[in-house]
């Protein structure tokens, strides 16, 4: 049985202080979209019944993520359920909450009583299954959206900086004491603009599964990535996006 509900106050702290620093930072200006993505009902596990324990399960583990979902996240797994929350690095407090009720709410309209289910928002994910999953990593369930513009231009330079900053951002996501899984940053390109990137992993990967989960969409999906001026590849476990523009409030303690 595992339950983050334990973190510790240090952590709690540590995202009050962020958040405060980031109240006085300007880039909260930046683009504050929350968009769709994506979801999959997982047809194989089935449904569940009204008033089953499994309803049961679900609302109450629903009801407690409400509440941590100030902090970024959330995750509870046994033998029969594994739900996660992530939100996006710089999506916490009231941010992550909202993202959590929308999710939950399309969740439900979307895939109704399906015991899996997974969506995706511009800023979170929520995910459910009838198994215990916390900590594996899911290669089935991912994605990747690319932009409509081509990049003309240096194309294997293009490759080469995306390759490049995927492996710095993954490191710089997963090195540290207090490893967050999560990174941004930005590198110049050739023809003067700068890629914008960030990448981060659901929290209940480790760090080694967390690289493994990157490597591995940044290779299985890089004929989507190679061609585009700007694609993201999501998935239940990892994601990680490249732009031409900055995307991101900067997280206080990667900078
Ligand atoms: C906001 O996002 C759109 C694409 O969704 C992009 O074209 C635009 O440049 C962004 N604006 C800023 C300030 O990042
Ligand atoms: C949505 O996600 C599923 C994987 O869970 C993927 O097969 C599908 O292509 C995705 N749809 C879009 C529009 O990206």
């Amino acid at each position: 049985m595992y339950s983050s509900s334990s973190v510790s106050k240090r952590l709690i702290l540590i995202y009050v202080l962020a958040i405060q620093l980031l109240l006085i930072n300007s880039e909260l200006s930046l683009n504050t979209t929350n968009d769709y993505l994506n979801h999959t009902c997982l047809v194989s596990q089935g449904k569940y019944k009204t008033g089953s324990e499994y309803e049961k399960l679900i609302k109450h583990i629903m009801k407690m993520f409400y509440i941590n979902s100030i902090r970024g996240y959330d995750l509870f797994g046994d033998s029969t359920f594994t739900a996660v929350l992530q939100c996006r690095g710089d999506s916490y407090g009231t941010k992550c909450r909202d993202c959590f009720v929308t999710a939950l709410a399309a969740l439900r309209r979307r895939c109704p009583w399906y015991k899996g289910r997974i969506i995706w928002y511009d800023q979170c994910l929520l995910s459910m299954d009838s198994k215990y999953s916390v900590g594996q990593i899911d290669y089935d369930n991912n994605f990747c959206m690319s932009n409509a513009k081509k990049v003309v231009e240096d194309r294997s330079e293009y490759i080469k900086v995306w390759n490049i900053l995927v492996d710095d951002l993954t490191e710089l996501a997963i090195t540290g004491d207090n490893s967050t899984l999560y990174s941004v940053g930005e590198k110049r390109y050739k023809g003067g603009d700068m890629v914008y990137g960030m990448v981060q992993c659901a929290k209940d990967l480790s760090r080694k599964a967390c690289q493994e989960c990157l490597w591995y969409n940044s290779f299985h999906f890089q004929d989507c990535v190679n061609y585009f001026r700007g694609a993201r590849v999501v998935g239940r476990s990892c994601t990680f996006r490249f732009e031409f523009y900055p995307f991101i409030a900067k997280q206080v303690h990667n900078i």
